[in-house]
């Protein structure tokens, strides 16, 4: 039988009024979160201080127990820094180990939670640390960013061939191809501030579920943390039953980091192929790589091996906390307590995988011959040749069936497309004229592509001022960003 002991009297201190004894050893360890939940540490000590400038504000304590608290909390928070603080896992959780803390400290401690429980506390603590962990990555996938946008204004001018179905389609600058991750990369910027703003709603007040019977201000609380809109307005949540049980935003944030994996593990796939002995269009930095332990010759790119390895870690994460939420009863139950381990996760696997990226972008080097070589199959103009007949009044579907026939024809030859002899060109359609040849200037195919989106080099120039400016933003301004992008 699991043993009860004494030990647990602090812990049992808070709570145990109606207990006769603590609980035993074994659901201690079991029940401990503060190994994990220690981190939330500053959020916690930021809520303390608010709450209890809230409760001296309306008078339910002096502003001398107040400053009193404050500067215990401010010692302890210094010691938790500076890596001095004793954590005890049998006081459970961050929140009763500081409380304990202060209280041993400060004889006002005893008044802190009051028209508080720990419910809303961990609420307020998750929001505060999710505000913290949109921002921290946001600022990481746009550092990625930039390295990706280095490597675009260095091979500006580098052709490739861009695929379908890894079938090579069509000619692309490789600027459009690293435009193109960082558009993924940017809804995942603006899918952060938009979890950031969700978070952002105070649950301070709300009490275990029921809110309080004292006179609290619950907007006072919402302004010192900062939950307030674009206009400095308090924000507070508006059902204390609802925001007590409430993770959807930790789901969100979840969902954000587990779409990132999805566009990091897609990124990564495309430069695995480029490193290969069939593409050889990239060469990735030694310091993102790693050799065989058998063979001398090898130079493996892990870094994106894991960047896509950890996209199935993020995914996890998001599956564990849709299923912890799923057909809990309102409002709190300990399950919640789960929810922490995995959106950690997903923050310090994200935020890792965010800085591998950059890292792998800084000294990447391209290989132009290969590039070039890839990017020189006529084949690949096929569809411009379509264009051209379009552009003779021949109709799409024709003009296709038209351009299939010369493709056939140059496999029958065995030559390059633009080598048939002009006679077999002109039995395949009539429209083809004398010129049909200069639809094979890659140049000049490139200057064609002039829409907005597409690969030419008055939109590669154009998007690239735009990066430019966007880059330079901060997180603030991303739902202008996303507008821009949408546009
Ligand atoms: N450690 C707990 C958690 O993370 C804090 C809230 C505890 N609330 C309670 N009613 N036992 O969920």
């Amino acid at each position: 039988m699991a043993k009860t002991t004494k030990t647990a009297r602090s812990a049992h201190q808070t709570w145990g009024g109606r207990f006769s004894a603590g609980p035993a050893e074994l659901m201690l360890t079991f029940s401990e979160s503060v190994s994990f939940d220690r981190r939330l540490a500053p959020f916690d000590i930021a809520g303390s201080k608010a709450h209890s400038a809230m409760l001296a504000h309306v008078g339910i304590i002096t502003a001398k127990e107040r400053d009193a608290i404050h500067a215990g909390l401010d010692a302890i928070l210094a010691e938790i820094n500076a890596g001095k603080f004793t954590w005890d896992v049998k006081l459970e959780d961050v929140h009763m180990n500081i409380e304990q803390a202060l209280t041993k400290r400060v004889p006002a401690a005893a008044k802190l939670h009051t028209a508080r429980s720990r419910n809303d506390q961990v609420a307020t603590d998750m929001r505060l640390y999710l505000k913290h962990a949109c921002a921290d990555l946001s600022a990481r996938i746009a550092a990625a960013q930039r390295a990706i946008l280095a490597a675009a204004a260095e091979h500006a001018d580098v052709l490739i061939p861009g695929y379908t179905h890894l079938q090579r389609a069509q000619p692309v600058y490789l600027g459009h191809h690293l435009f193109a991750w960082l558009e993924m990369l940017q809804r995942d910027r603006v899918r952060l501030a938009e979890t950031a703003a969700h978070a952002n709603w105070c649950p301070l007040g709300s009490g275990a579920i029921a809110g309080t019977t004292l006179p609290i201000d619950r907007e006072f609380s919402a302004q010192k943390l900062g939950f307030v809109d674009a206009k400095g307005r308090p924000q507070v949540t508006q059902n204390s039953m609802d925001t007590v049980a409430d993770r959807d935003f930790f789901i969100e944030f979840a969902h954000a980091c587990a779409l990132f994996g999805v566009h990091i593990s897609r990124i990564a796939e495309d430069l695995i192929l480029w490193t290969s002995a069939e593409f050889k269009f990239v060469e990735l930095p030694d310091a993102f790589c790693t050799g065989s332990s058998l063979m001398p010759q090898k130079k493996n790119p892990d870094s994106c091996e894991l960047l896509r390895g950890k996209s199935a870690r993020l995914q996890g994460n998001l599956h564990t906390l849709l299923t912890l939420a799923k057909g809990l009863p309102l409002t709190y139950n300990r399950d919640l307590q789960e929810d922490k381990p995995p959106l950690f996760d997903s923050h310090d696997q994200a935020a890792i995988c965010a800085d591998v990226l950059a890292g792998t972008f800084t000294g990447l080097k391209m290989n132009r011959d290969k590039c070039a070589a890839a990017v020189a199959d006529p084949a690949l103009l096929a569809t411009d040749l379509a264009d051209y007949l379009v552009e003779r009044g021949v109709p799409f579907r024709e003009a296709h069936h038209a351009v299939g026939a010369v493709v056939r024809a140059a496999e029958n030859l065995g030559v390059a497309l633009n080598e048939i002899p002009y006679a077999e060109i002109q039995k395949i359609h009539p429209a083809y004229a004398k010129d049909w040849t200069q639809v094979f200037d890659l140049k000049r195919a490139m200057q064609k592509r002039a829409g907005t989106g597409m690969p030419g080099p008055k939109q590669i120039k154009a998007q690239f001022t735009r990066w430019k400016k966007l880059l330079s933003q901060t997180n603030q301004s991303l739902k202008r960003g996303r507008a821009e992008t949408r546009k």
